[in-house]
């Protein structure tokens, strides 16, 4: 079905679509960020994709105005010479801009998504699916961080960053795999549970971030994977988190996709400075997540 005619849909299906803006850093030509803006679009959000036109993968912050492309776009997505920014003709909500992820969201945020929206602002930003994991001490090079957190910092929009330790490129040209589909369902998953939590969505100045383990062996199918909240750095001189599993030190996502069982960490960034919220902030997300959050065995 095309999106116009399940948008047009929603009120009949009484279900609540919202303005989301969407970006990566591994270009807007990749699988991965495709299966997920169609699970968004099939799930009734009014999407807009606003990605660099190639991999532009650790550029973490970077930011530049968006120069013309000499060279056809990633897979062959656009032809040589096709200036600073352009979309899918045929699709006009999957565009892309020749620079950096975080130019690509404050495109998208700015310019690109108002198009559709009768000039209105994003609800939420999200980025992502990573090709592979973005934990720990990555967390601060990865451009689908980096995105997120412009959205969520300099645009005040709430913003999601996910990642998935599955990799291996793959083009939106080529048939959907199914880790490109866990990952879209699972994302589009967690999305879905942050706006049935009401606005506002997040607090102020908070990503968060994401990480599936790989989706192969027992972790095939959206159902057998469970949702743990984590944090970014090591605790070890930080002040506790918020309660959670019995204890006031939170897993590091590492740990979490480290154990053996399908386990996604979701962790409570700081916008600020790209590491673990405050125990206050991530008290508001695990209210929110709750239903959805289980403890690691
Ligand atoms: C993008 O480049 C990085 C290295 O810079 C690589 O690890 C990653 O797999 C690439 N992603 C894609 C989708 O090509």
């Amino acid at each position: 079905m095309r999106a116009e005619v399940l948008l047009a849909l929603l009120p009949a299906l009484g279900a609540h679509g919202i303005r989301i803006i969407q970006s990566n850093d591994d270009g807007w030509a990749e699988q991965y960020v495709r299966s997920f803006h169609n699970a968004l679009i099939a799930s009734g959000h009014d999407t807009v994709l606003s990605a660099p036109a190639e991999n532009k993968s650790g550029t973490s912050s970077l930011d530049a105005e968006p120069a013309p492309r000499d060279s056809p776009c990633q897979y062959d997505s656009c032809p040589a010479g096709s200036g600073p920014i352009g979309r899918d003709e045929t699709s006009p909500r999957l565009n892309w801009v020749n620079s950096f992820p975080v130019t690509s969201m404050r495109y998208g945020i700015d310019t690109t998504g108002p198009q559709f929206w009768n000039g209105e602002a994003p609800e939420l930003a999200v980025s992502g699916p990573n090709v592979g994991s973005n934990l720990y001490l990555a967390v601060r090079f990865s451009g689908t961080v980096g995105s997120a957190v412009y959205a969520a910092k300099d645009a005040k929009i709430p913003a999601l960053a996910f990642s998935g330790a599955s990799d291996g490129t793959l083009s939106y040209a080529s048939p959907e795999e199914q880790r490109s589909k866990v990952y879209a369902e699972l994302a589009t998953t967690l999305t879905n549970a942050v706006i049935a939590s009401g606005k506002p969505y997040l607090p102020e100045d908070v990503f968060l971030n994401v990480n599936f383990p790989k989706a192969e062996g027992q972790c095939t199918e959206a159902s057998q994977f469970k949702w743990v909240l984590s944090r970014i750095n090591v605790g070890l001189f930080s002040s506790p988190d918020t309660e959670q599993c019995g204890g006031t030190r939170l897993p590091t996502e590492t740990s979490v996709v480290d154990t053996d069982g399908c386990y996604i960490s979701v962790s409570v960034g700081d916008a600020n400075d790209k590491t673990t919220a405050s125990a206050e902030k991530q008290a508001v997300v695990l209210k929110k997540l709750e239903s959805l959050l289980t403890c690691l065995p």
